[in-house]
């Protein structure tokens, strides 16, 4: 079954064609970064104007580089939700005009369940059951994954999301937008004992996070500094990152012990932070688990996942729905077979 992948949720546009013989044969992805970086965050009007730009053009490029025509097409799957509303929209008209067009199957697919299930686009892959932490711009979280569509929330923050801390504190030292990357690149030359920072809800005893005090904490270590030179704006990067590493690291570890579990999954945006893998590598070596990541270029948006997550519903729990989109929408809520 070849399965077109559209994903236009955020500031993003991807587009991948999987299919469930070859295994993923073709992605491609436009990132908007540039758009909005000078706004600081994304702008959802522009967003959605440049998403149905891009769309057919990116489709035209995995076709050709996949050898294919739209006829070859056996299914359509879109991100549903969550995301902007207007984004998500580009994407869900594209796949059911396309859908009605060729007279293919439509799928709706949760932007989560993506992120979830794509390290199982990796080699080695992970089987089912494994925990899973999903660490993005807008969520971080801890699922007991049982199988497709089979998710039970472990904990999550309960303020900022990993990727949004990362994000504020870049801002908050003029890193630009978006600022993870930024500011794991600069944490790099940075030196991570300088300052220490606080790591909260380490040991809360739960599976929860709360990253918002973190950021505050690096507002007062900013207006304590006389003079932020760009050694000291490196040291607080790495202490920053250094804070966030062993947090997420000891909740991994709280969740493969309560859940016993044997495999660790890392998906979202923030998964693609070497200074996490790291922590997560040594822990997993240290506790005799393993851990999975999807391939980097899979880590943030793209519309392999997607394309992935559809096939999967469709081979194993549901078929196709109705045209819609859901700018909130809770993943413990799917369907599973
Ligand atoms: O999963 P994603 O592409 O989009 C959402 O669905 O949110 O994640 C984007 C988030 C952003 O907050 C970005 O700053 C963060 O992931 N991010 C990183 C890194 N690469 C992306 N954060 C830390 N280190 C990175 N290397
Ligand atoms: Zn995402």
């Amino acid at each position: 079954m070849l399965v077109l992948g559209l994903e236009s949720s955020c500031d993003e546009t991807g587009v991948a064609l999987y299919d469930t013989e070859a295994g993923l044969l073709a992605h491609h992805l436009h990132t908007q970064m540039a758009m909005h970086a000078e706004y600081g965050g994304v702008v959802p009007e522009l967003a959605s104007r440049d998403h149905i730009r891009r769309v057919l053009p990116l489709t035209e490029a995995c076709l050709q580089e996949a050898n294919k025509t739209r006829q070859d097409i056996d299914a359509i799957a879109y991100t549903q939700g969550p995301g902007l509303a207007g984004a998500l929209l580009t994407a869900a008209a594209v796949a059911n005009g396309l859908g009605v067009a060729l007279g293919k199957p439509v799928i709706g697919v949760h932007h989560l369940e993506g992120h979830l299930l794509s390290p199982l686009l990796a080699n080695p892959a992970p089987h089912f059951p494994f925990v899973a932490l999903l660490v993005s711009g807008g969520h971080t979280q801890l699922m007991a994954v049982h199988g497709v569509g089979n998710y039970t929330l472990l904990g999550e923050t309960l303020d900022d999301a990993a990727g949004e801390a990362f994000d504020k504190t870049a801002k908050l030292l003029d890193l630009g937008y978006p600022g993870g990357p930024a500011l794991s690149k600069l944490a790099d030359s940075g030196d991570v004992s300088r300052f220490t920072l606080p790591r909260p809800m380490q040991h809360s005893g739960d599976l929860d996070f709360s990253f918002a005090g973190l950021k505050t904490a690096v507002l007062t270590l900013v207006k304590k500094q006389a003079d932020i030179d760009a050694q000291t704006r490196a040291d607080i990067c790495a202490a920053f990152q250094a804070a966030i590493v062993d947090v997420i690291s000891t909740k991994c570890l709280k969740a493969m012990k309560q859940t016993g579990m044997q495999q660790l999954v890392v998906a979202g945006g923030v998964g693609a932070n070497r200074q996490l893998r790291a922590g997560l590598d040594l822990m997993a070596a240290r506790r005799k688990f393993k851990v999975y990541y999807p391939p980097l270029d899979l880590c943030t948006d793209n519309g392999a996942m997607i394309a992935f997550a559809g096939a999967q519903r469709l081979q194993h729990c549901q078929t196709a729905g109705p045209f819609s989109v859901k700018p909130r929408w809770d993943l413990a809520s799917l369907p599973h077979a």
